[in-house]
């Protein structure tokens, strides 16, 4: 039991999971939580783009919590963990700084993007803000995450990977300079590293509005599959092709019959298939994998207690392992001044 290997991984509570979220990284979560012993962080003081919207954030810890519920984490095997209950994080991060070059914050490609989207918004929808110095420096806290329970893997999103790069670096310097206190964590990506949105552009997200979220009712997901971007303009019995309609790309991530669907791509190309008759399978398909997240969220909704409990003893037991690892990084750095005399 102890000695199994440690996952750690996380999501910034700024609003619902949604269906990128779960084949890019949650469907891993699920697959592995037995296998490893898990910590899964809800990133609260990594939002220092929403500190105009607090009551958002505080709102949105409650849906991640009930959407990791809803999908099956189980929160007796695995930690459920506010990171503003475990402060230790902020004192990691602060001493991990020392380790990490200003030149890999600047080339990060995840952080430059995000922050030139900041600046300068592209369709305008956004008002232009200025980059906070906690934003700049969100990757420290998430390699202190990281580096906490001493994991070995973290999956994630592919939009990750440059943060767990940093974690490494971070870990061996810490290591070959001190002592070796941390493992080099492994990444490792979801099934379907980059979901696109249902207007066909190239990523879901929750700021383009453009996603199918956990705990769309049946009807919403029917609604939102109905009006999704179905490829180029073509007549209802005019061949296409299958890698130019998203509907596609979401049947191959989540239709469990590939048989089936091998036989109508082939169709498609060949002889023509209307959108209608993809977008019924595609809701069906949807809702088949949705029931059973909607059952369990339905469950722990009513029953907000149990949610506060797992959010409460998860977020206990990465307090007990931040302080075992905090006492080591204390004495690596002989940071102990007070037992000298
Ligand atoms: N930065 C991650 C995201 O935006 C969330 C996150 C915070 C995280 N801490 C983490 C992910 C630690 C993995 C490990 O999705």
């Amino acid at each position: 039991m102890t000695d199994r290997k440690r996952i750690l991984t996380g999501i910034r509570p700024t609003g619902a999971l949604h269906l990128g979220h779960y084949a890019g990284a949650l469907e891993n979560w699920v697959r592995l939580q037995h296998d490893y012993e898990c910590y899964f962080l809800i990133a609260d003081y990594q939002v220092s783009d929403y500190a105009d919207d607090i009551p958002r954030v505080r709102e949105a810890v409650w849906e991640v919590a009930l959407d990791w519920l809803a999908v099956g984490l189980d929160p007796e095997g695995s930690a459920f963990v506010i990171e503003s209950l475990v402060p230790e994080h902020a004192e990691l991060a602060t001493l991990l700084g020392w380790f990490l070059p200003v030149s890999m914050l600047e080339r990060n490609p995840t952080l430059k993007a995000e922050m030139a989207a900041m600046e300068n918004p592209e369709d305008g929808s956004t008002e232009r803000k200025s980059v906070p110095v906690a934003f700049y420096t969100y990757p420290v806290m998430q390699v202190a995450n990281i580096l906490m329970p001493r994991a070995h893997l973290v999956p994630v999103g592919e939009d990750q990977l440059p943060h767990i790069e940093l974690t490494r670096e971070t870990a061996r310097r810490f290591n070959r300079r001190f002592k070796e206190v941390f493992p080099e964590p492994e990444a490792l990506v979801g099934r379907v590293p980059r979901l696109v949105g249902i207007d066909g552009n190239a990523k879901m997200s929750k700021s383009r509005g453009n996603t199918i979220d956990l705990k769309d009712d049946a009807e919403t997901v029917a609604r939102k599959v109905r009006a999704m971007y179905g490829g180029p303009p073509r007549a209802a019995n005019e061949p296409g092709r299958c890698d130019e309609n998203p509907i596609f790309l979401y049947l191959r991530a989540f239709d469990p019959d590939t048989g089936g669907l091998a036989e109508l791509e082939r169709e498609y190309e060949t002889r023509g298939v209307p959108n209608k008759v993809l977008k019924d399978r595609l809701t069906k398909v949807l809702n088949d994998l949705l029931d059973p997240f909607r059952e369990r969220r339905a469950y722990y909704q009513a029953r907000m207690r149990l949610v506060r409990d797992a959010l409460a003893s998860g977020s206990e037991r990465m307090r007990r392992i931040a302080r075992e690892t905090m006492d080591m990084v204390h004495d690596a750095l002989d940071l102990n001044y007070l037992e000298k005399y």
